[in-house]
């Protein structure tokens, strides 16, 4: 199982850096999505090496204020170009120009991989991947991973609305020409006729007990992948613990849709707080007062200290951190596993100080 947490360290510096790229090339998945094929340099190249699951940060200038999206990276990563794949959301300021706004020659301002939903696969395992939506984009790629690197096998359950709107069809059945004995798919509908029950609707807590009953508990699973929305993610894991899987076993990244907004009761901090932050090799300070509603990362924003982030709602992990000294109270986490609470993590992005000094370190 994968080193989970490594943030590519073995990367030169300024990795949360934004860099330009050419879009390479565009094309039409469905209706309300493309995929875009970004053209790595060769001085980058070493920086953009990726872990499959693993999502970029891209951003543009909207009405004079800065906009951040995430995007799983969607292709195998032994690839040097990297492809993400953009779904229309009626209003998106980013995900609505990209499907025809955008030309094939054009600068991108994209961060380097980051994401800790990944996968190292070993071999003579059997995995087990759920995806709902636009949440098998990193899926797709860890499929590739485990078929390409080695010889495990892999049960895919796999939920759309229609056949229509399902995303990345075509490779997920070249994958299933090519390993017809290693990778299994089921997929399922929820607005469409479907012959057998068990596939007809959304993957809930009832299908997964019969999926386990009927499959999982016959196999020997050595992960659980798991990427949806929120609620899908909640089902799926909180039945599988059910049915006694190790919670250690199962990892999960939120999907957020752009203009999804996720309520947080912003905190207000109860008192002055110095805050040291080690990021990229560079240490420097700043202060969050009395009565600040501001995060971690929203005051070192604020202090013109550039510290990595993206969807600022406690989903993407872009700024996952290990709290080095002090206490904070985490808001929202949507994101991070038990194992690396326990070592300390937390999400920049939701954190409020409980103690007078914090120090949080990004290169741990
Ligand atoms: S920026 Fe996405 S979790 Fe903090």
């Amino acid at each position: 199982m994968l080193p989970y947490g490594v943030l590519n360290n073995n990367k030169e510096n300024n990795m949360y850096e934004f860099h330009k790229v050419k879009l390479k090339n565009i094309t039409k998945e469905t209706n309300d999505a493309v995929i875009w094929t970004l053209e790595i340099p060769d001085h980058l190249h070493e920086s953009f090496i990726w872990q499959a699951g693993q999502h970029l940060t891209v951003r543009k200038i909207v009405n004079g204020e800065e906009i951040r999206r995430s995007y799983s990276i969607l292709n195998p990563t032994d690839e040097k170009d990297l492809q993400v794949l953009i779904k229309k959301v009626e209003g998106g300021q980013f995900s609505a120009p990209a499907q025809t706004e955008y030309s094939i020659g054009q600068d991108i301002e994209v961060m380097a991989p980051t994401g800790h939903f990944v996968i190292n696969p070993s071999n003579d395992k059997t995995y087990a991947l759920f995806a709902a939506g636009s949440g098998i984009t990193p899926v797709l790629g860890m499929i590739y991973e485990i078929l390409n690197k080695s010889n495990s096998h892999i049960n895919l359950y796999y939920g759309n609305s229609t056949v229509e709107s399902t995303l990345l069809k075509r490779q997920l059945t070249d994958l299933k020409d090519q390993y017809p004995d290693r990778l299994s798919m089921s997929y399922f509908l929820s607005q469409e006729p479907v012959d057998v029950e068990l596939y007809s609707g959304r993957i809930d807590a009832p299908k997964v007990k019969k999926i386990f009953r009927n499959e999982l508990n016959h196999l020997d699973i050595s992960g659980y992948y798991l990427c949806g929305p929120g609620g899908m993610i909640d089902e799926v894991s909180n039945e599988l613990k059910n049915h006694n899987v190790n919670s250690a076993l199962i990892h999960s990244e939120q999907f957020l849709s752009e203009g999804q907004v996720i309520t947080s009761k912003q905190k207000t901090s109860k008192l002055d707080s110095g805050v040291r932050v080690t990021i990229d090799g560079v240490t420097s300070h700043y202060e969050i007062k009395q009565g600040d509603e501001k995060t971690l990362l929203d005051a070192a924003l604020a202090a013109d200290i550039k510290m990595p982030y993206s969807c600022k709602a406690g989903v993407c992990a872009t700024c996952r951190c290990q709290l080095v000294e002090g206490e904070v109270e985490m808001i929202n986490n949507y994101s991070l596993e038990d194992w690396e609470l326990e070592k300390g993590y937390i999400l920049s992005c939701q954190s409020i100080p409980k103690t007078k000094k914090i120090s949080i370190d990004y290169d741990s």
